[in-house]
């Protein structure tokens, strides 16, 4: 008798491996909004996840969360506008993967802030934190974490831009401008390691509702006066399930760069 490709009792037994079961993920800004989605994501889909952020009572909720759906996951507290803090958070998740076995190999860089204006009409006084944040302290872990992948010759690294940086806008200009930088960075270091297998993918999500608009400084006259006319805008988890998607390709396809807005998003 032929023998079907999975018979019925095997497939009652053996579920298959989840596609990235035996990795490990860092997830900065977890504590909220696309992070956090980002890393129960990631752990759906079998990854270990090293969930980071300043806020550590509801990173500790995340990871207790995640655990408690037969995930794994470690809170660690970093800042990442702090260089030293981003290093301690790297040398935590490699001690932690010694531990679980999993060994790092994706680093979402996700922790960010806005800021509404242009150069004429933004918080000067917050400028250079903001490129601190979205631009120094980002390129500071790309750079840690692509050494490492590249010696290991594979790795992801995912990089959080914005639509804001893809279509500069005069309503969001100084935060726009990070963005750009850092999609910018994120495509030169994709040519410097695709060579040893890594991946450097930049995300630009549009409109997402988080906590990230009343952190921006956005009102309703500079944000949702123009944002109201878009319909329904997305969800931290549409962004998560995007980049879930381009993580579990196989390791010869990469997909560089994902733009994703509310269907009803014109600009920017
Ligand atoms: N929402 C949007 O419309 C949108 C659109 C395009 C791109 N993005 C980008 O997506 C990323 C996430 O934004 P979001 O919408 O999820 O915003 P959010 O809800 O405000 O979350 C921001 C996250 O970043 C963390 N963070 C901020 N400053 C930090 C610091 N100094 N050190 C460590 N973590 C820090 C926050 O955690 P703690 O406060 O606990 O530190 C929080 O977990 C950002 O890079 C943002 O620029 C957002």
């Amino acid at each position: 008798m032929l023998k079907t490709p999975v018979e019925p009792d095997e497939a009652r037994t053996s579920n298959p491996p989840l596609p990235l079961a035996g990795k490990m993920a860092i997830v900065t800004g977890a504590s909220a909004g696309i992070g956090r989605a980002v890393a129960a994501q990631l752990a759906k889909l079998g990854a270990a996840v090293v969930v980071s952020g300043r806020r550590m009572a509801r990173l500790e909720t995340l990871a207790a969360h995640i655990t408690q759906m037969g995930g794994a996951a470690l809170a660690v507290e970093a800042d990442a506008a702090d260089n030293a803090a981003i290093d301690q958070l790297l040398a935590k998740a490699e001690t932690w993967g010694e531990k679980t076995g999993c060994g790092l190999s994706m680093v979402v860089v996700n922790a960010g802030r806005g800021l509404a204006g242009g150069l004429l009409g933004s918080d000067e006084s917050q400028w250079e934190y903001l490129y601190r944040l979205n631009v120094l302290g980002a390129m500071h872990l790309m750079r840690r974490a692509a050494a490492r992948f590249a010696e290991k010759k594979q790795g992801d690294i995912v990089v959080l831009g914005s639509v804001a940086g893809h279509n500069i806008s005069p309503f969001s200009g100084m935060y726009g401008s990070t963005k750009w930088a850092i999609a910018a960075a994120a495509e030169a270091l994709r040519r410097e390691v695709c060579g040893q297998g890594v991946r450097v993918t930049t995300i630009k999500p549009g409109i997402v509702e988080s906590e990230f608009q009343d952190v921006a400084g956005y009102t309703f006259d500079n944000f949702t006066k123009m944002v109201q006319k878009f319909g329904a805008v997305l969800k931290p988890e549409d962004v998560a399930a995007a980049i879930g998607f381009v993580v579990c390709q196989p390791p010869h396809v990469h997909i560089n760069e994902l733009v994703i807005r509310p269907t009803g998003q014109d600009y920017p």
